[in-house]
């Protein structure tokens, strides 16, 4: 870790603002920002921030379990790394070091097809469960390559990313006219990739995905396939009908449609929805272990962290992921015991107030 050591890093908010400090403008606008007014970014905070939870004492719950089973795996917590794209513009080490650092809190990594290295690289570097989030190109050959490469590199599955057929409007990377910085570039994308993320995206994505879309990458490779970006019970339905083996609920952390509920508010609709062997995680604004312990409650099996991971990466590399994961994990912890839940599977509705709880 570099400058001032984790003394002065309490939380994940702090980690937000050193990250901002340290940031060029126009790359933390671009990890920070979301599509339009930046609504749906602002209400996936303020959805955890109403939540109260219900403390209970004297309960035993002294030494909290918080591994999960999911998928097949066994993790220590229940959370994991969003994809997000380009890992290298927080730092050089980029993946790599993201994965390393999951490895030691054993959480999985979901890779971003734009990541910055190579998914074979990521692989060697830690032993960390990786799994592939895919973007469907209009080549769907390109599409096919990357997860038959994942999967030899030994991915453990793949994470469809089905709210972006094309990319929402993110009105601080149009007025600064982002482009990507000299070093930074999809590693695992044929060498035309543009460098503007949002000329890619428009020339490349596939616009018409349906649901078919889910067979079809069942069809590619023998590995399971979640959906992510699931805002509605009907889409949960479809996903598990089309043969998804899990879902995100996801908005994309506020970066597609400006409007959109939070993930938060939607959560206990979507798992009530879907059958209890479908997993269900849930990403957009977790930033404390107590919000981990509301999307729990609230019928989530395990939450995804995109921003604060890149913060962590912006302010030390590897060692900066490892603490964000850390500090999450200790809040947890803390949580977990002071409302007297043993366990993960313990978390119910009964935690949270009902009065804070999104309607
Ligand atoms: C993203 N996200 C994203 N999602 C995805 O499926 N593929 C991707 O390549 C990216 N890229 C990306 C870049 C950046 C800079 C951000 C901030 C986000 C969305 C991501 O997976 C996740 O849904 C949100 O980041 C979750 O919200 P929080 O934790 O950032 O609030």
């Amino acid at each position: 870790m570099t400058g001032p050591g984790p003394a002065d890093l309490l939380g994940l908010a702090d980690y937000a603002a050193r990250a901002a400090d340290r940031l060029r403008p126009a790359v933390r606008d671009f990890i920070d920002g979301g599509a339009g007014e930046e609504r749906t970014l602002a209400a996936n905070l303020a959805a955890f921030d109403r939540v109260r939870l219900q403390p209970r004492v004297l309960s035993g719950a002294g030494r909290p379990d918080t591994t999960v089973h999911l998928l097949g795996g066994t993790w220590s917590l229940p959370l994991g790394v969003a994809p997000t794209a380009y890992h290298t513009l927080a730092h050089p080490d980029g993946e790599v070091a993201t994965a390393r650092a999951c490895a030691a809190a054993d959480v999985p990594f979901v890779v971003s097809t734009f990541a910055g290295r190579t998914l074979e690289d990521i692989a060697a570097a830690a032993d960390a469960p990786l799994w592939l989030q895919v973007y469907c190109f209009r080549d769907r050959t390109t599409t096919r390559r990357l997860v038959e490469r994942a999967q030899r590199a030994g991915y453990e599955a793949l994470v469809l990313t089905a709210d972006a057929p094309r990319l929402g409007r993110r009105h601080r990377d149009l007025r600064n006219g982002f482009r990507l910085p000299a070093g930074v570039a999809p590693a695992n994308l044929p060498a035309d990739a543009y460098d503007a993320p949002g000329e890619h995206a428009l020339a490349a994505f596939d616009p018409a995905l349906d649901w078919s879309v889910v067979e079809w990458l069942r069809s590619v490779s023998n590995l399971p396939v979640l959906v992510k970006g699931v805002l509605t019970a009907a889409d949960a339905r479809r996903a598990t009908e089309a043969g998804a083996h899990g879902i995100v609920v996801s908005n994309h952390g506020g970066r597609q449609l400006d409007g959109v509920p939070a993930t938060l508010e939607v959560l206990p609709e979507i798992a009530a929805a879907v059958p209890g062997t479908c997993p269900v995680l849930l990403d957009g604004g977790v930033r404390r272990g107590t919000d981990v312990l509301a999307a729990l409650a609230l019928g989530a099996d395990a939450v995804l962290l995109g921003r604060p991971v890149l913060h962590g990466l912006a302010v030390g590399a590897e060692s900066g992921v490892r603490h964000v994961l850390g500090l999450l994990g200790e809040e947890l912890r803390e949580a977990m015991t002071l409302t007297g839940t043993p366990t993960v599977a313990d978390a119910g509705p009964d935690l949270v107030r009902p009065t804070t709880t999104p309607p």
